[in-house]
């Protein structure tokens, strides 16, 4: 019944507006009560010593017996409001003016009396009702037969109607009700108004739990948003907290789906690899099981080609596996290049030097072309090696004889261009943007180089760890240009 928050607060609530008005109700019948006892005490206050002098109760210094009997007697009959008491001076009680029966105590405290004579204590002051052996109510009281000589006290107990008065009061009168309606009304109005506030405060703490039930129920693969409007001008807590929801579940979703993106991407190349594992080592399985049987038929011209193609296979096997081990090392979360200054046309030097061979055996032109004054760049030269390896290596292999490949090296802004650039065969535009993905190859070319296909897939990681882009352009008969830019050094 209370499981939601606004039901525990307006529970809260009614229970809190509840205890107020009883409260209320408590302290207001108790202090009007007080109130009146003390205000009928002042009044009445010099009532016993009036009593005396009117009466001539005292006569010659002494106490009239008689004038008393029929004072007493005056008094029950016009005036029930009030009791008078004879008392000695120990507080017993000699004679009264009330019902002989009803009279239930044979003395009464001096406590309250001195108090009251001493002029000291606050009003109202209780003394013993004779009438019950419990209850206290105001008196006024005065010695006689006089202040200088008392030889006991004239005891007037002011009778209570005042309290129930009070009561009638609380029950009857228009104001009493007048005043109970309107505190009930405060107290209704403060609990309506309690109720809508927590109402709208509530709401939307509802609503972001709905959301996030959503989310759970979706199996966390669909954000069920908050936030449907656009941001509030001032937010509170709520709606940060559902923002920070909002986040939350939106990144959440995302890596969900980039890891199961990334798991097939994984089973893809665990199948590719193998498969391009299983190729090579079944040649060489086959071309060695052949030496074997056939050992003594063989002429040794035979055997020394198939010795050729069982060591290609094993070059193969051995260059496939080297790469694949470096793209899972640069492709690894930890894998970052250790940039320090160098000069780059000493790089692209060494490296065109070391293709010339090549270049010769290809009947291609190799040559650099440096931009005078180039800064020096920031960034890691084993890596940057390997990228102008693998891209000259592919210009060459892609160049027939009499091409050429220039490499030129540019300064632009903040950056030092690197380009290779081929007249060979160019890249058809369908297979451009997957050059660069694991194992690709352009289709007529597969029986190629003895390569698997992930020198550019290498290339374009180690380019991207250096915060740049490797750059493709290529048209097909005319040939291709790889790009890409390096930060220039700037000395601390
Ligand atoms: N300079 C180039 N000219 C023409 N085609 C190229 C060039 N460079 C790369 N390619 C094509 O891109 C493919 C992928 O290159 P790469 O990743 O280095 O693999 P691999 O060299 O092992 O074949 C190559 O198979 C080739 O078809
Ligand atoms: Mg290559």
């Amino acid at each position: 019944m209370f499981r939601t928050l606004y039901a525990k607060l307006a529970l809260g609530l009614v229970v809190l507006i509840a205890a107020m008005g009883l409260v209320y109700a408590l302290v207001s019948f108790s202090a009007t009560r007080h109130y009146l006892a003390e205000v009928n005490q002042q009044l009445n206050r010099d009532l016993a010593r009036n009593l005396v002098a009117d009466r001539d109760l005292v006569a010659e210094g002494r106490l009239n017996e008689l004038a008393l009997k029929s004072m007493f007697h005056d008094y029950m009959l016009i005036n029930p409001s009030i009791e008078i008491y004879l008392l000695d001076l120990d507080g017993r009680i000699l004679s009264y003016s009330a019902d002989p029966g009803k009279v239930k105590r044979k003395h009464v405290s001096l406590k309250p009396i001195d108090a009251f004579l001493d002029d000291s204590a606050s009003f109202p002051l209780l003394g013993d009702d004779p009438r019950s052996h419990d209850r206290r109510k105001v008196f006024s009281v005065t010695p006689v037969p006089s202040a200088e000589s008392p030889q006991g006290y004239l005891y007037v107990v002011l009778r209570g109607e005042m309290y129930d008065f009070v009561d009638e009061f609380a029950e009857g009168s228009y104001f009493a009700r007048l005043s109970a309606w309107a505190v009930a009304a405060t107290l209704a109005f403060g609990l309506l108004a309690g109720l809508i506030v927590f109402r709208l405060l509530t709401r939307r703490l509802q609503r972001l739990t709905a959301a996030m039930d959503n989310f759970r129920l979706s199996d966390f693969s669909e954000p069920a948003y908050f936030q449907k409007k656009p941001a509030l001008a001032a937010p509170d807590e709520v709606d940060r907290l559902g923002v920070t929801f909002d986040q939350m579940a939106g990144r959440i979703v995302e890596q969900i789906q980039e890891l199961k993106q990334q798991d097939s991407l994984r089973r893809d190349l665990v199948a590719q690899v193998s498969h391009d594992l299983r190729t090579p080592l079944a040649a060489l399985h086959g071309y060695l099981e052949t030496l074997k049987l056939k050992e003594g038929t063989l002429t040794a011209e035979q055997r020394a080609d198939y010795f050729a193609i069982v060591l290609r296979q094993s070059e193969y096997l051995t260059r496939l596996v080297g790469e694949l081990f470096e793209l899972a090392k640069l492709e690894a979360q930890e894998a970052s290049p250790q940039r320090e200054p160098f000069s780059l046309p000493e790089l692209v030097q060494d490296v065109v030097q070391k293709f010339q061979l090549k270049a010769g055996e290809c009947e291609v032109e190799l040559a650099m072309e440096l931009d005078a004054d180039l800064p020096l760049v920031c960034a890691d030269i084993a890596l940057v090696e390997r990228v102008l390896d693998n891209l000259i290596d592919n210009a060459l292999t892609h160049t027939p004889p009499g091409g050429t490949v220039r490499v030129p090296v540019r300064r632009d802004a903040e950056q030092v261009i690197l380009c290779v650039a081929d007249t060979g065969s160019g890249i058809p535009e369908g297979d451009l943007p997957r050059i660069f993905d694991r194992f690709y190859r352009v289709a007529d070319q597969q029986s190629g180089n003895g390569h698997a296909g992930l020198g550019l897939a290498i290339a374009r990681r180690i380019v991207e760890l250096h915060g740049s882009e490797l750059d493709v352009r290529s048209r097909p008969g005319e040939g291709t240009t790889f790009a890409f830019g390096l930060p220039v050094w700037n000395a601390p």
